[in-house]
């Protein structure tokens, strides 16, 4: 059973403007779509659950705890911004840093990551060389090397194609994790979710199933 997505009494300010506000929610589902406008709150309820956004007020619990980022693993639109290292393997293994484990651990966990999203072969490049879709998918295992329990992915889809989309989704969609939080303006990817949930003005407008929320958000802007 998962503990999933609580969200009690929240509320996100900036500058005394109010970002996000929320009464209750409770997300189960094992993969869950966030949709809404531009400024709708979508990413600040993002970072709500890997503890980079602090709620104002209220209570955020993501698999039974606290938010942190051992828990949930992030994934931007932009991979330039999580690439830190030179080379593909140092990157994804900089991912490791502080948890103690031996050369012999690292090096297995890197490969099993790299295997994953398909890099394995380009373990030895330099990251700058690689596509915007291969910089996508090492993110994705700097991430996934990390064993988060939950993955937010914020607009994981924006700068790629459609083969990269299709393979980033299907790959967001095989992780062992116990939910995937997907943001997205793509509604067939949102669709590919369990669950949608449309943020309009900082609040939840609507959560359901795809089949439901899409059409209803589609026929709210025609
Ligand atoms: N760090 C921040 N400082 C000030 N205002 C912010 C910050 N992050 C978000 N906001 C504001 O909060 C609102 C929601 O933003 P955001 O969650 O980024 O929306 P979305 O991801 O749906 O486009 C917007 O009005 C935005 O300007
Ligand atoms: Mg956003």
């Amino acid at each position: 059973m998962t503990l999933g997505i609580k969200l009690e009494d929240v509320a996100v300010e900036f500058d005394g403007h109010i970002a996000l506000s929320v009464t209750e929610l409770n997300l189960s589902a094992k993969s869950i779509a966030v949709i809404g406008s531009n400024g709708s709150g979508k990413s600040t309820f993002a970072r709500l659950l890997n503890g980079l956004v602090k709620p104002t007020r209220g209570a955020v619990t993501v698999s039974g705890v606290n938010p942190d980022t051992k828990t949930t693993g992030f994934l931007f639109s932009n991979p330039d911004l999580q690439i830190v290292m030179p080379t593909v393997f140092e990157d994804v293994a900089y991912s490791l840093t502080n948890q103690k484990l031996s050369k012999d651990e690292v090096r297995t966990r890197v490969e099993s990551a790299l295997t994953a999203v398909g890099l394995i072969e380009l373990q030895e490049a330099n990251c700058h060389t690689l596509s915007s879709g291969q910089k996508q998918l090492l993110a994705l295992a700097s991430n996934i090397v990390r064993e988060p329990k939950v993955l937010v992915a914020d607009e994981p889809t924006t700068l790629l194609d459609l083969p990269n989309t299709k393979r980033i989704t299907k790959l967001l969609h095989s992780l062992p994790l116990e939910q995937l939080v997907i943001v997205t303006h793509d509604l067939d990817l949102a669709a590919t979710a369990d669950e949608v949930i449309w943020f309009d003005a900082g609040q939840v407008k609507q959560v359901g199933k795809p089949a439901t929320v899409i059409p209803a958000y589609r026929k709210h802007f025609e």
